[in-house]
């Protein structure tokens, strides 16, 4: 029988076909053979699945709604994959209010990382086979939904050795600690490096993929009253100095400075004062690289910095890197191989996490919006 409905459809086209992110839905006049019949899809019946869709722009809690989407066929040059987890970061939160650099075309489904296991292969699938895990090559995917049809090419394959959060939590927070690290300042054992927000995911990534490089850390956080158990926390992940924001402005730096050296590689996920003084500490002609702008406060260069210290001041998008390196497929699958043998290792660990089934997701995504928390908000499927 056919009969008009209105539904969410996930188109399928990609960032990089699209050339903008989108978790594409695409709301219209649907017919439900659209949902009750796949061509090739080896005897799959039609379903929907479930996700987490906004119409509008706006606070997340009040304009992200579960709603039943449509799945399309399977393509020979699809999988269709099971999603096991995937986090609440602050950019998909800005992607949802309206605020970050690219959003998608509305309706859109949130998320831009998580980990999902393969169901189904279309017919010319060559990389990919059932039970594999993977996650998304590029933001925008859409990964708050129960499951997706995505292009072999929009994933990437992981070991499914590893923990689940840690996989869940790997495509966005580790790559960028991990490029920060290797692609600014030549860093080698023994070296310093400085970041504020260091109880942030990027943060706890850069803790540990430092510690198992030699590299000392020098930590700041804001003040909090379990601040001592936080700097615990922080220290038996790898941290060689945590200490917090008004510690940063006390001469008492010159003490701490005796036992590692300034760095060279200062990384900022606040802007505003907290910036200014990680670059006071920076070593002449070291970088501070901008990641987040989590206090939404400008940076402010002081000029002794520049005309004295001759000091870098750059930024990083790990979304450009990956956009950069699209046609590269070695240079992501040798970061994916390296943080995954890490994680292998027990040296690089999920960041601390409350996990959420998708149905509670207004609590999820209330937590996540709330400061000095220092949890990660993980939706399980
Ligand atoms: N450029 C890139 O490629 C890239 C990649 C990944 C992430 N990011 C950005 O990096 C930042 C951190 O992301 P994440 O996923 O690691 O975050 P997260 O785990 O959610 O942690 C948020 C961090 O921001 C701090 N924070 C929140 N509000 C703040 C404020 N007003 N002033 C100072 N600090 C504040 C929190 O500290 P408290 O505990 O004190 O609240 C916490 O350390 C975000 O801005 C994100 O968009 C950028």
């Amino acid at each position: 029988m056919w009969f008009v409905v209105y539904t969410v459809c996930l188109r399928r086209q990609t960032v990089r076909k699209r050339g903008f992110v989108g978790a594409f839905l695409q709301c219209k006049r649907h017919r439900d053979a659209n949902v009750s019949h796949f061509g090739h899809s080896a005897g799959r019946h039609a379903h929907t699945c479930q996700a987490l869709v906004y119409r509008n722009h706006g606070d997340p809690s009040r304009v992200v709604q579960l709603e039943d989407v449509a799945l399309p066929p399977t393509g020979a040059k699809d999988v269709l994959v099971k999603l096991l987890a995937a986090p609440v970061n602050p950019s998909d939160l800005n992607m949802i209010q309206g605020t970050y650099a690219i959003l998608p075309g509305l309706p859109a489904v949130g998320g831009n990382e998580g980990v999902a296991q393969v169901v189904e292969v279309g017919s010319q699938v060559e990389s990919l086979r059932t039970g594999d895990w993977v996650i998304p090559r590029d933001a925008g995917l859409g990964t708050w939904r129960t499951e997706a049809v995505l292009a072999e090419d929009d994933v990437i394959s992981l070991p499914n050795d590893i923990p689940l959060l840690a996989a869940a939590t790997l495509g966005v927070n580790p790559c960028t600690a991990f490029r920060m690290l290797s692609d600014f300042e030549e860093l080698k054992s023994g070296d310093s490096v400085i970041q504020n927000a260091a109880n942030s995911g990027v943060g706890q990534a850069v803790i540990q993929i430092a510690a198992a490089r030699g590299i000392n850390t020098i930590n700041v956080i804001r003040d909090r009253s379990d601040f001592a158990q936080l700097k615990e926390r922080l220290k038996a992940m790898g941290a060689s100095h945590v200490i917090n924001e008004e510690a940063l402005r006390r001469p008492e730096m010159k003490e701490l400075f005796k036992t590692c050296p300034k760095p060279k590689l200062a990384l900022n996920g606040v802007g505003g004062k907290s910036a200014t003084e990680l670059l006071r500490h920076l070593q002449v002609g070291g970088s501070m690289v901008t990641y987040g702008g989590m206090s939404k406060q400008p940076v402010t260069v002081p000029v002794s910095a520049l005309i004295f210290k001759d000091v870098k001041v750059r930024g990083f998008w790990v979304t450009q890197w990956k956009r950069d390196h699209a046609r590269d497929e070695s240079a992501f699958r040798a970061m994916m191989d390296e943080l995954c043998s890490v994680i292998q290792q027990g040296k690089l660990t999920a960041p601390a996490c409350t996990e959420v089934h998708l149905r509670d997701y207004q609590k999820a995504l209330d937590a996540a919006m709330q400061p000095f928390t220092s949890s990660k908000q993980v939706l399980l499927m």
